[in-house]
């Protein structure tokens, strides 16, 4: 028998509801309240973002091969959850067309904050590429990044345009390895962009003594990428219990420990979670109430990951 919208709304409750119970272990009580989800201005505005968004990059690799539902449940857990903020950008036609439908589902792009990428090489299909993410993505993206600092010369120029026109309303760049943090450093201080792209973890620490102070002196809204190092962290941890001085911080699992100290820093306006399952979402999302650890905690948390 075919399934009427309801069957389908309720089995999306359903699952979402489950992810809950799954996550409910490393949630806070705070987390079952009715207060606001915690939210950090960007400087150059002052709108406020949710301080944990999802890295999509897992979920669309899928999509192809599993179909929509998976991340369109991913998103509709995002929004739920108290988050809004997305990380996505441009592969193909068909590959964007996926996305752009998961983003559509049940109107929920409107609600999200939609930072996409351009990834290119020339301007012809640096152009092609902002043009397809506008038309199939359903929405102006709130922020387009240069990716890697990519062709940086010939896309940003094309990022200030698209601006100007009222196509993008926030631009900036991205760098994911510390290699590249002095190309960045040098591109904020000519180029003050709304915002910037960093990997920083407990593990990969590099950014709290060069960009992110430097963002924070210029007055730069920071995502954070790599938090877990794509997942490398937990093969790291695995096996090794929690220290017990955790929960004076109200961190209850791994994934938590590296979220609190990237988000102890205060120069972090959103860290970006990639995962392919709900029920880490809602953990990864729990991170953002309750205490965070001060800096003795701090250095204390980056003494035990380097003796694992
Ligand atoms: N140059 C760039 O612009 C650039 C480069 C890298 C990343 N990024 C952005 O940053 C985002 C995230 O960074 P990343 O790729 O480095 O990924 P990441 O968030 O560091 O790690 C993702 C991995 O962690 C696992 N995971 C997530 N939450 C978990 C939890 N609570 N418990 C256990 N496992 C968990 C995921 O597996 P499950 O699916 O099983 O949860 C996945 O394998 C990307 O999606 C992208 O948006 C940008």
């Amino acid at each position: 028998m075919r399934k009427g919208p309801n069957a389908l709304l309720s089995r999306r409750n359903f699952l979402i509801h489950t992810a809950f119970c799954a996550a409910a272990p490393f949630l806070p009580t705070s987390a079952f309240g009715q207060a606001a989800y915690p939210a950090r201005p960007i400087p150059k505005t002052g709108e406020r973002l949710p301080v944990v968004g999802l890295g999509s990059t897992k979920a669309v690799s899928q999509l192809a091969e599993r179909g929509t539902a998976g991340f369109k449940l991913l998103l509709r857990t995002l929004l739920d959850g108290g988050g809004t903020v997305v990380d996505t950008w441009s592969r193909n036609a068909a590959l964007d067309r996926l996305t752009g439908e998961a983003l559509q589902a049940e109107g929920m792009v409107k609600d999200l904050f939609l930072a996409t990428k351009v990834d290119a090489v020339g301007a012809k299909a640096g152009r092609a590429m902002l043009d397809r993410t506008r038309r199939l993505f359903g929405k102006t993206s709130d922020l387009i990044q240069v990716i890697s600092l990519r062709d940086l010369e010939t896309q940003w120029p094309i990022l200030k345009e698209w601006q100007t026109a009222g196509k993008a309303r926030y631009i900036g760049a991205t760098v994911s390895s510390d290699y590249d943090h002095e190309a960045m450093m040098h591109f904020m201080r000519g180029e003050r962009p709304d915002f910037i792209q960093v990997n920083y973890s407990v593990v990969e620490t590099q950014a709290e003594s060069g960009v992110l102070p430097l963002a924070a002196d210029l007055g730069i809204a920071v995502l954070v990428n790599r938090p877990f190092m794509n997942g490398s962290y937990f093969s790291r941890v695995r096996g090794v219990s929690l220290p017990e001085w955790a929960v004076k911080f109200d961190c209850r699992s791994w994934a938590q420990f590296s979220l609190k100290y990237i988000l102890a820093n205060p120069a972090v306006t959103c860290v970006l979670t990639e995962t392919t399952q709900p029920k880490h979402l809602l953990e990864n999302l729990g991170t953002a109430h309750g205490r965070f650890p001060d800096a003795e905690t701090r250095r204390r948390m980056r003494e035990v990951i380097e003796f694992i």
